[in-house]
């Protein structure tokens, strides 16, 4: 039972925001895998990350153990440690931002854009300073972020844009997949995402030299295709030891069970998309309920659906009660000590931390449970 505000609700039935989507073929591919002789890193990691480069035009690909490791590397990549600042999004899972900490760096939060969710270009740069090395942004929802605008603030002052596109597998922007353009981009494999391989992560980037620095520093240091020489000696001849590096390359059980998956993108992406487009067109009317801004020349990939709501606890309240499951994904990430303290400069950001709630988005719903969600949003705009 779980208590929200004085009821209580059973949980088992109601409607899931979240499923997990795993193909058939994806268990048989993890059966082989398990029966080849080789789950560590391999030919299915290798096979993965040739896929991907391929589908969505990622011009170098490293694969990593969770979407998280993948943001920590990028950042060790670009050098960012204790004393840096990172100008980044205080809207997100706290992955985005933790991940800054665990290099000993420092977020400094810009605003948010509060139709979209997505950090704010000119709020951006107003929290540059000379200890900037870095900014962050994420794809909230899977709806791309003002690239050309914040891809410019980066170039006036030479600054990398990493991005954290967790949610944005699929997501276009101006005709080009998210991960095909860009410094260096981060996504997550985590099990609700829309392609899982249990937990992993992938780096895209556009330079070779990152590249090169990526695919060694998810595996202390040692770089993987280097030749060996000596029969006694397990690693590279290259391998000098000088530089730290993790432990976060991905296995081939991981491996095989995302890219079986990815064969099957289109329908999982496909499903997300028939029940996004049908929420959009059939809620825009409402007068208690303010969609999300998606911009007409981009394409989202609706790994989660936010909207503003009217008086927020009184909504899920209705929403629980016919059994449908709604919650807030994320809390604001300074209201957490670890990253500093409260803001009190970030209008749009404390707007959106009073009205946004998820509704349910997944590849397992049904023509019928979505009619259900609509039908009892509708009754509570008419309450
Ligand atoms: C925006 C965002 N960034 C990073 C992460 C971390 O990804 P992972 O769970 O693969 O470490 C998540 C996970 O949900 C996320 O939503």
């Amino acid at each position: 039972m779980r208590t929200i505000g004085n009821k209580d609700y059973e949980f088992g039935d109601e409607i899931r925001l979240w499923s997990a989507f795993v193909h058939e073929d994806a268990i048989r591919a993890v059966a082989e895998t398990l029966r080849s002789g080789w789950i560590n890193t391999g030919k299915k990691e290798k096979e993965l990350r040739e896929k991907v480069m391929k589908k969505w035009g990622f011009p170098y690909c490293v694969a990593c153990n969770t979407g998280t490791a993948a943001l920590r590397t990028a950042l060790a990549v670009l050098g960012i440690g204790p004393g840096d600042e990172v100008v980044s999004t205080p809207y997100t899972f706290i992955a985005t931002n933790t991940a800054i900490l665990e290099q000993g760096a420092r977020p400094v939060f810009a605003d948010i854009n509060y139709d979209d969710l997505n950090i704010n270009p000119q709020s951006t740069e107003k929290q540059i300073t000379p200890k900037t090395k870095a900014i962050m942004i994420v794809h909230y929802g899977g709806n791309p972020c003002d690239l050309d605008e914040i891809r410019a603030i980066g170039k006036r002052h030479k600054l990398p844009v990493i991005e954290d596109a967790a949610h944005a597998m699929g997501s276009k922007y101006k005709g080009n997949y998210i991960g095909s353009t860009g410094d260096i981009i981060c996504f997550s494999l985590q099990v609700v995402k829309i392609i899982t391989s249990g937990d992993g992560g992938l780096i895209s980037t556009t330079r070779e030299d990152w590249y090169q620095e990526l695919k060694k520093t998810i595996w202390y240091g040692i770089d993987r295709d280097a030749k060996r020489n000596n029969l006694l000696d397990p690693l590279p001849d290259n391998f000098k030891g000088d530089t730290l590096g993790f432990k976060y390359n991905m296995n081939d059980i991981a491996a095989s069970l995302a890219s079986a998956n990815i064969d099957h993108f289109d329908e999982a992406i496909g499903r997300r998309r028939e029940v996004g487009e049908k929420y959009r067109r059939e809620l825009a009317g409402c007068k208690k309920i303010k969609l999300m801004n998606y911009k007409p020349d981009r394409e989202p990939s609706y790994q989660i659906f936010p909207i503003h709501v009217r008086d927020r606890q009184k909504f899920a309240e209705h929403m629980w009660k016919h059994k449908i499951m709604v919650n807030v994904n994320n809390r604001r990430n300074d209201m957490y000590p670890m990253f500093g303290g409260l803001r009190n400069d970030l209008p749009n950001l404390k707007r959106a931390e009073e009205d946004v709630i998820l509704l349910p988005i997944n590849y397992d719903l049904t023509d019928g449970q979505v009619d259900h969600v609509i039908e009892v949003m509708k009754d509570y705009d008419n309450m």
